[in-house]
């Protein structure tokens, strides 16, 4: 068995991993039109479990229906099929993993098209509303907790809700929700700490964060520190595919950010081969995250630990994201059928 650093064991606050492997999360679009869960979209996670990803984060789940992203996005309310939701973290538990639900918010990032009326901004939200999304997580939190999922991570990147209200160029409010870095995280500590409120200290709660922190990354993971969040994972580059190749931060700047902050942290972004994970984990970053090699190769991981293979085919071509939106998330390059496809469109190839 090979002796890299990917197969030491870890742990995030409560969560032991038994390596250093982490699925970021990425959008299955494997929803019933209404965000429903499909035995799909727990398939898909937990065939990652069994291919040894250590830490399985789903993709954003919406704390609200009427704030989708797009209609192939789960929702976590109410009416979510909380016997998938416990059957997902028993499978996934059994494989040896362990998984969090991404939760999210679509923010300016909710197209009328998807939820019968337009995005909002963070000056658009009242009080009240800001109230009730905070109520929203929790209860998505709990639903999670209750399901027997080993935590939740806060997306707070790439421009949806949170990650609006952190830019200063969309968050235009004058109230204590606007202004200092301070004021514009305070939405998003008050999640953190409402969760960990009604979840208690044996949940993990994690966060994504923009690599770029809007010019105050340092500031920010102090303030993340200081909610009681277990980790954070970094985004190493902005979520736009046609510059990710240009515009990636670099780890060292990262690194600098993180210099006196007491977080577990995990970088995500370009991250294709055995040697750039190893390179990163032996920089001192605990754990590394994988999203469009995991699509490209559900069993990527399992290939690099039976040395197999040492680096992703995935080519960066970003097919897997234009996809998004019209049907399932998937490769073009992984031909291979797709059974559990089969049980949401009938057959893979004409989904
Ligand atoms: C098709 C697709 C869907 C994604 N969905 C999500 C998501 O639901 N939540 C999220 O935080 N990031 C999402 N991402 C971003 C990835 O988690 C990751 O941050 C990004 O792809 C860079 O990592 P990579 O170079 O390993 O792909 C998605 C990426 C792709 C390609």
């Amino acid at each position: 068995m090979s002796e890299s650093l990917l197969w030491r064991p870890g742990r995030i606050g409560p969560m032991e991993l038994k390596n250093r492997v982490i699925r970021s999360a990425t959008n299955e679009h494997l929803s019933e039109a209404d965000g429903q869960l499909t035995t799909a979209w727990m398939d898909t996670l937990v065939e990652l479990a069994e291919q040894e990803v250590g830490l399985v984060i789903t993709g954003h789940m919406s704390v609200d229906r009427q704030q989708r992203s797009d209609r192939g996005q789960t929702v976590l309310d109410a009416q979510t099929d909380l016997g998938l939701l416990y059957e997902t973290a028993r499978r996934v538990h059994a494989a040896g993993g362990r998984i969090v639900a991404q939760l999210n918010h679509g923010g300016k990032k909710a197209p009328e098209n998807v939820n019968g009326h337009p995005p909002k901004l963070p000056a658009d939200f009242s009080l009240e509303e800001l109230d009730r999304i905070v109520e929203q997580y929790r209860y998505a939190a709990m639903l999670c907790r209750r399901a027997g999922f080993d935590g939740v991570q806060i997306h707070n990147a790439y421009g949806y809700l949170l990650a609006s209200f952190l830019n200063h160029v969309d968050n235009r409010r004058t109230d204590g929700y606007g202004g200092s870095v301070e004021n514009r995280f305070r939405l998003t500590g008050r999640i953190i700490r409402e969760v960990r409120r009604t979840c208690g200290p044996d949940f993990a709660i994690l966060a994504k964060v923009g690599g770029n922190g809007y010019g105050s990354l340092h500031r920010l993971l102090e303030l993340y520190q200081a909610t009681g969040v277990d980790g954070v994972e970094l985004c190493t580059s902005d979520f736009d595919p046609k510059i990710w190749a240009s515009r990636s931060f670099c780890m060292e700047e990262l690194l600098r950010a993180w210099e006196g902050v007491d977080l577990p942290i995990s970088l995500v972004g370009g991250i294709f081969s055995q040697k750039a994970a190893e390179h990163i984990l032996e920089a001192g970053v605990p754990f590394v995250s994988f999203s469009r090699a995991l699509l490209c190769q559900p069993d990527f991981i399992q290939r690099l630990k039976d040395g197999r293979q040492d680096e992703s085919p995935c080519n960066g071509c970003n097919q897997c994201y234009q996809s998004f939106r019209r049907q399932f998330v998937r490769c073009i390059k992984h031909t291979a059928s797709i059974p559990q496809l089969k049980k949401v469109f009938g057959s893979s190839e004409n989904a």
